[in-house]
């Protein structure tokens, strides 16, 4: 390849300012502009990453420009409208992050107004993308340890849809398999009847498409993520690179075996920065991504067929959901971004490319 792909970022908050990092820190890419809609943070981003193509939203920015790449890092309630427009600009692909909006036929419309326009449509800053997640999928799909014979989720409590979208991405990932049917319970009762996923914690079963059964369960146990077996294996996820057992001791237990990972291309990179990789890579070459549209649909529906299953008395439903019109909203922060909860982002921090408040 000679040219660089162009990328617009469309939110430039303190995710969108890391997807800025990443996109200027590879050779075949370049921000050529920013939509951010607060003034102030405008100003400093394109300061800090030298971007003089400034706009208030994906429409104006869009008017404007014709990326090669859209970058849509916007609060959940913002995505859709970006994701379409972005698409209809006709860009060659466009990703967004983790929660996807938060009514089924809302993530549908993207997916459809993507595919319709063939335009590749990625996912983002997901534990999916990690590097050693995705070897580890290699090696079970490869059948190293032998096939599955099962597969838990651990700690799927207090937000299913936000941080929870996390474990319905790597469970599909590591069985190779879609959820087929959802049966759960939930409490407490407020968070259950509440629209929002704060607080609300769901133990229940998944049945998968490869016939495994997996229980979930809401609270903290001994693991936190995902953990699938074979006869003598067990690959464990719990927000780290996966942890691998096979075989057992004379005592019976499991041997914690250590099996090195490839080491990465660009090691400063965490997880956005494969899941970018991943992007440019099928964008040039085809092939599956590391996190899709896809994905952040299937995760925010195993989130509202498990808080639906848990308020209507424990109902096995099915999916794909009859009824697209459910929805599942996440925390304020982000359903609306930090400037409409209590963690706005200074123009210090902006400038400096600092997260989150600096602790006295
Ligand atoms: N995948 C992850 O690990 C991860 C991590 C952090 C945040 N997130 C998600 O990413 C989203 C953004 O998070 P953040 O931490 O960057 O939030 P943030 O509030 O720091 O940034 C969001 C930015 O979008 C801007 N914005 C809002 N509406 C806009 C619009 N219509 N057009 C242009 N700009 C607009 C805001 O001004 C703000 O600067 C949230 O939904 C959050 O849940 C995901």
């Amino acid at each position: 390849m000679t040219e660089k792909y162009t990328v617009a970022i469309i939110g430039c908050g303190r995710l969108g300012q890391h997807y800025a990092e990443v996109y200027q820190t590879l050779p075949n890419t370049e921000v050529i502009a920013i939509a951010e809609y607060n003034p102030e943070r405008r100003k400093a981003v394109g300061e800090r990453f030298g971007i003089s193509a400034l706009y208030q939203d994906a429409e104006a920015l869009f008017r404007h420009q014709s990326p090669d790449i859209a970058a849509v890092v916007l609060p959940g309630k913002f995505i859709k409208e970006a994701v379409i427009a972005a698409a209809q600009a006709g860009v060659k692909g466009v990703s967004t992050d983790k929660p996807i909006e938060a009514r089924l036929s809302d993530v549908d419309a993207m997916v459809e107004e993507c595919e319709e326009r063939g335009v590749l449509f990625a996912g983002g800053n997901l534990q999916r993308a990690m590097g050693e997640v995705q070897e580890a999928a290699r090696w079970l799909r490869a059948g190293d340890y032998g096939p599955l014979r099962g597969a838990s989720v651990h700690n799927w409590g207090g937000e299913i849809s936000g941080g929870g979208c996390q474990h319905i991405a790597v469970l599909r990932l590591f069985t190779h398999a879609e959820i087929t049917e959802v049966i759960a319970w939930g409490h407490p009762q407020e968070a259950l009847e509440s629209a929002e996923d704060t607080g609300l914690v769901i133990n229940g079963q998944f049945q998968l498409s490869n016939g495994l059964s997996c229980p979930v369960f809401g609270s903290a146990s001994d693991r936190k993520g995902v953990a699938v077996w074979s006869d003598d294996a067990l690959i464990s996820w719990d927000w780290d690179p996966p942890t691998i057992f096979q075989g057992f001791d004379d005592k019976g237990a499991r041997i914690a075996v250590d099996r090195p990972y490839t080491p990465l291309e660009y090691p400063r990179f965490s997880y956005l920065g494969t899941s970018i990789l991943s992007f440019l890579d099928v964008l040039e070459n085809g092939g599956e991504l590391y996190v899709s549209g896809h994905d952040l649909r299937q995760s925010l529906e195993a989130a509202i067929a498990a808080k639906y299953s848990a308020l209507w008395g424990s109902v096995p439903l099915k999916l794909p959901l009859q009824d697209r019109s459910l929805t599942l909203y996440p925390r304020p922060y982000r359903w609306l971004g930090g400037d409409h909860d209590d963690r706005v982002q200074t123009v210090e921090e902006a400038l400096e490319g600092q997260l989150f408040p600096r602790t006295s």
